[in-house]
């Protein structure tokens, strides 16, 4: 079997952490499995008029198909693979002939392999420790880029983590082949200004008012970065969110940025249905993992929520062509 190795790696940080992973997949992910709906989609849909949950996350996956140029191809990854809904669509909808889809959490894998899902492979790997056995004619990887800078506020440390992660994609791609990424993303200032700065509401790449900060918006600032702590600790250990400027440095050189989606809108359904979906399961959820810490995702799920609309943050989708 032939080996594609990858790029000589120029550190060891590998991101979150195995123990977080499973921390946030496996145990909280018992909670969360009740409120995606049947297909588990465990990233930000893409609406339109008179969608349900469960249609607009199809329509996100079909974009990233499509986005990717991944309908008809032989071979795609998907990395973080979550429970698996785009490797399924991939093959049923989009006549892929093969996806190996990665994930850090056995719960995930254990879960998609009990499916017995054709032609889908999973592995329960790093991204980091990938060696595909043939080039991929496209990648995918939705929400999964805010575990690999672990939670370092140090910008120059995360972009040289990113570039890790595009430098082995490029290196996984066939010539000239497209990798489609969804993230979570603070607005263009940065995390500590997006948390801590008014905010006019309406743009997510340009969230600063323009007006100077007054004493309501200092103890905001104070409450926005508690809330930030929070999830940090309770919900989302070893993560952090990017910015679309990291992400386009950390892939210069190496990829063509075609496409950049600013889908803040999007992030509002998605997360004001998923809010909807846990308080309606508070109970079920708290024979599953304990009062406490489905209190803890529906605190960080509100935080989240309130960050997008004030234009805080926002949900990128950017596709990445191969140079
Ligand atoms: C928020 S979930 C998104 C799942 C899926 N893409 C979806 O949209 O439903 C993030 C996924 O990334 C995976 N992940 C996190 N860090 C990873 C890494 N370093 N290598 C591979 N997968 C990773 C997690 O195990 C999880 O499956």
């Amino acid at each position: 079997m032939s080996v594609l190795f990858g790029p000589r790696k120029t550190s060891t940080y590998k991101g979150t952490s195995p123990e977080a992973i499973r921390h946030h997949y496996d145990f909280l992910g018992d909670f969360y499995q009740l409120t995606l709906g049947p297909e588990r989609v465990y990233s930000l849909a893409m609406w339109e008029p008179g969608d349900t949950l469960e249609s607009a996350q199809l329509r996100k996956l079909d974009h990233h198909a499509r986005a990717a140029n991944a309908v008809g191809a032989e071979r795609v990854l998907d990395v973080g693979c979550g429970w698996g809904s785009l490797m399924r669509r991939l093959v049923e909808t989009h006549d892929v002939k093969h996806v190996v889809g990665i994930t850090m959490s056995p719960g995930n894998a254990a879960w998609i392999r009990e499916q017995n899902w054709p032609h889908c492979e999973t592995r329960v790997e790093n991204w980091y420790d990938h060696k595909p056995d043939a080039p991929y004619d496209a990648i995918i990887a939705i929400e999964a880029i805010e575990h690999f800078a672990g939670n370092t506020v140090w910008r120059s440390k995360r972009v040289a983590r990113y570039r890790e992660f595009f430098r082995s994609s490029h290196a996984w791609l066939r010539a000239g082949g497209r990798m489609s990424v969804q993230t979570n993303a603070w607005n263009t200032h940065g995390w500590f200004a997006a948390m801590v700065m008014p905010t006019n509401g309406e743009n997510g790449q340009n969230g600063r008012s323009g007006r100077r900060p007054g004493l309501k918006d200092l103890s905001d600032g104070i409450k926005n970065i508690r809330e930030g702590l929070h999830a940090s600790r309770k919900v989302f250990p070893e993560c952090f969110v990017p910015t679309l400027g990291e992400l386009t440095q950390a892939s210069r050189g190496l990829f063509r940025v075609m496409d950049v989606r600013n889908d803040r809108a999007d992030g509002i359904a998605t997360l004001e249905s998923w809010v909807e979906r846990a308080e309606a399961n508070r109970a079920r959820g708290a024979e599953l993992i304990g009062a406490e810490a489905v209190d803890d995702i529906i605190r960080e799920e509100r935080a989240a929520l309130k960050f997008m609309r004030e234009g805080r943050s926002t949900s990128l989708r950017m596709v990445f062509e191969k140079i």
